[in-house]
């Protein structure tokens, strides 16, 4: 029996048109729709597991680190006289302000103890192994410049605990060799934690490191594309008897095809 087949209304394939036309005119201009569909579509290891979401979990906690500090940056005001008060009317006054600091200040420890496991679970499937070495010591800048975000951060909200946590800190890097004692004059912008040792936190902690760990991630994710994820290294995938992988047409000859099992 012949299967009847179903066409598209000229009205409905009107409609269809219409609301890909937009995405049509950005493809043209700029390839953007194509590489979404890449990014999103790309071949992952057939047993892939929770411990590969680290990594955007890891990715979200930042964004929500981002979004919730540019708020916070509306209200606050970076100067001894003023910081203390603007983070008590953030906190007591603006609407939300308590929800939205406190994201931001529980979200950079959810962020730095993600970063810890996505890490550990890449240490144990051997991910950290060739081709993936430059991909590991961008992943531990990241841990670098994600801790001194905090560190940072911790000054701002101007209090006693702000203050000398701060002191501690400073001074722990003065005893640092060679380097040591001009870290804390950049640091502190002169002798003393002050009106300039506030602000240059300030600028540090929401335009420098934010700016850098952006830039950081953006190559960390396009390393992970070119070079796909890793296996668990006890699947049989990794020991390299699932099918066979084909082959990568993009720069072949630069690197090794970089193989779903890490642990060779
Ligand atoms: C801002 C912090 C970070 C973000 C947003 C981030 C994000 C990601 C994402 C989304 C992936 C792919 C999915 C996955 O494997 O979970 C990934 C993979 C990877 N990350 Fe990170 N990461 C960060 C920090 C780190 C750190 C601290 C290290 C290690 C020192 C690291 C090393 C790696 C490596 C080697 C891979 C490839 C893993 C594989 O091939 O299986 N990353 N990262």
């Amino acid at each position: 029996m012949a299967v009847p087949v179903r066409t598209k209304s000229r009205r409905r394939q009107q409609l269809e048109e219409a609301a890909l036309y937009p995405l049509d005119w950005v493809e043209e201009r700029s390839g953007l729709v194509g590489a979404l569909k890449y990014f999103l579509f790309r071949k992952v290891p057939g047993d892939i597991s929770w411990g590969h979401t680290l990594g955007s979990a890891t990715l979200t906690a930042f964004l929500v680190q981002a979004i919730t500090g540019a708020i916070l940056a509306m209200y606050y005001k970076p100067h001894p006289d003023t910081a203390y008060e603007s983070i008590q009317y953030i906190t007591n006054d603006v609407t939300l302000g308590w929800l939205v600091r406190g994201m931001h200040r529980w979200g950079a420890s959810v962020f730095i103890i993600l970063m810890f496991f996505h890490m550990a679970r890449v240490f144990l499937y051997g991910a950290y192994k060739y081709p993936r070495e430059l991909n590991w010591i961008i992943g531990a800048l990241l841990l670098i410049l994600g801790m001194f975000e905090g560190f940072t951060g911790y000054l701002l909200p101007w209090d006693q605990t702000a203050y000398w946590a701060t002191v501690v800190g400073v001074n722990l890097q003065g005893t640092g060799p060679f380097l040591g004692p001009f870290l804390v004059n950049v640091l502190n912008g002169g002798a003393e934690i002050g009106v300039d040792t506030l602000s240059r936190f300030y600028s540090i902690h929401m335009l420098l490191l934010p700016g850098a760990i952006f830039a950081l991630i953006g190559l960390h994710l396009w390393l992970v594309i070119r070079l796909g994820v890793t296996s668990q290294p006890w699947s049989p995938e990794a020991a390299g008897s699932g099918e066979p992988e084909e082959p990568r047409p993009a720069r072949e000859g630069l690197v090794r095809p970089a193989r779903s099992g890490g642990s060779e």
